[in-house]
């Protein structure tokens, strides 16, 4: 029986709602820890409590919206995704899942708790998915408390301060791992595509039966820096014209190798950076992802062999550090089958896919937990910009879908 709170409207507004917990500019802004994840957080908790759910937070600051009876430690159905964005993202990413989860959990509270993971995106310090590696109890803080953003910010001072604003429970003993608050038997996000597929083929929902690996490489070059105006192209060691020569290639890599590989490079400086001095130092960031773990390899080995040609040819030094990575994950081939099974029963279009974004899934899966994502079009295949969009009934679509799958996980548990 569905309550007036799981409808299309409740989903929407609360979506809707949750934008507006951003930093200025262009999109959604929301990084982990910041006032906006702060505000946010709070109104989730409000929102859970309006819905008759308990909240309770873990060491750092990831959510659990379930039934006040659960029991510490009990085994749940987890479903939902992660608070955080990008930088001028848009609004759908990590949200819809939250919300989606949040009307779930309220409608099936005694099988699905909702978690929403503190951070999964990377976009404030360089690590991503602590959240739910913490959720999971994966991680050690300590490991990560010396991480800075970029304006110097630490990590383990950032908590801090949200646990100070009541988004998190008490540390984790020194060198312990954060304490597991529910442990996940199975495991279900709905997210937005944030590809072309499911609007280019006209259906409605994606069955993510396995997730793109990826591996973020930091390269830092070393020339010299000359005058630009009086040094001799044939005399220069340019830091960034090498760094831009490697970004080429990295495409040309990715694209000899076709799909599903892909390669990007998001973001390089150049020092100096004056229009009169011949860069004599630069810093790339490069990312390569693939489906298949062989294939990751061989691309990111080609693309560091490249690399340290290209500065060797153009008498610049080069260092390439490993920032993060994950393997490709299968997620659950049965869990998948049973979810087309019944998208067919239903008339739903559908279809069984990879995904090329990471997600808090890949963890789960990793820690052995029955796991699954469903996918909704994205308009234009557009996300991780404040263009992202999803429709009302695409979006709901996904939830009465998973509304009606995650009662039949239920009855199985029973
Ligand atoms: O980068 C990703 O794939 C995800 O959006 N964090
Ligand atoms: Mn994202
Ligand atoms: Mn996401």
């Amino acid at each position: 029986m569905s309550t007036t709170t799981f409808t299309p409207e409740a989903l929407v507004e609360r979506l809707f709602t949750l934008a507006t917990f951003t930093a200025p500019g262009p999109g959604v802004t929301r990084l982990v820890y910041d006032d906006a994840w702060c505000a946010a957080h709070a109104w989730l908790r409000d929102e859970a409590a309006s819905l008759g759910l308990a909240a309770t937070c873990d060491a750092i600051g990831n959510l659990w919206l379930h039934d006040p009876a659960l029991a510490p430690g009990a085994e749940v159905i987890a479903v939902g995704s992660h608070l955080d964005s990008v930088v001028n993202g848009g609004r759908y990413d990590g949200a819809y899942g939250t919300i989606a989860a949040l009307l779930l959990a309220a409608e099936l509270r005694g099988d699905v708790a909702a978690f929403v993971t503190c951070e999964e995106e990377g976009s404030r310090f360089p690590a991503a998915l602590t959240g739910v590696r913490g959720l999971l109890g994966d991680l050690v803080p300590s490991t990560i408390a010396h991480l800075a953003d970029a304006h110097g910010t630490r990590w383990t001072d950032a908590l801090a301060s949200a646990r100070a604003r009541g988004c998190a429970s008490a540390p984790a003993a020194s060198g312990e791992r954060v304490p597991r608050l529910f442990r996940a038997q199975r495991q279900l996000e709905l997210h937005i595509e944030q590809g072309p597929v499911l609007e280019a083929h006209g259906e409605s929902l994606g069955i993510v039966n396995r997730i793109a690996g990826y591996r973020r490489l930091r390269a830092r070059l070393e020339g010299e820096a000359r005058h630009a105006g009086t040094t001799p192209m044939d005399r220069r060691r340019d830091a960034f014209a090498a760094a831009a020569e490697i970004a080429l290639a990295a495409e040309v890599l990715a694209r000899d190798a076709g799909p599903p590989a892909v390669a990007t490079a998001g973001f390089a400086s150049a020092e100096p950076g004056l229009f009169n001095v011949v860069p004599g130092a630069a810093t790339l960031g490069l990312e390569v992802r693939h489906t298949e773990a062989h294939a990751l390899d061989a691309l990111a080995d080609a693309l560091a062999e490249r690399a340290r040609a290209i500065a060797a040819r153009r008498g610049v030094t080069l260092a390439l550090e490993l920032q993060s990575g994950e393997a490709p994950t299968p997620l659950s081939d049965a869990r998948a089958a049973g979810a087309g099974d019944l998208a067919r029963s239903l008339g739903i279009p559908h279809r069984v896919m990879a995904s090329g974004a990471g997600h808090d899934t890949m963890a789960f899966a990793q820690a052995g937990a029955e796991s699954l994502m469903l996918f909704v079009p994205s308009r234009g295949g557009i996300s991780h910009s404040p263009d992202e969009h999803t429709s009302p009934r695409e979006m709901w679509i996904g939830v009465a879908f998973a509304r009606e799958l995650l009662a039949r996980w239920a009855a199985e548990r029973a």
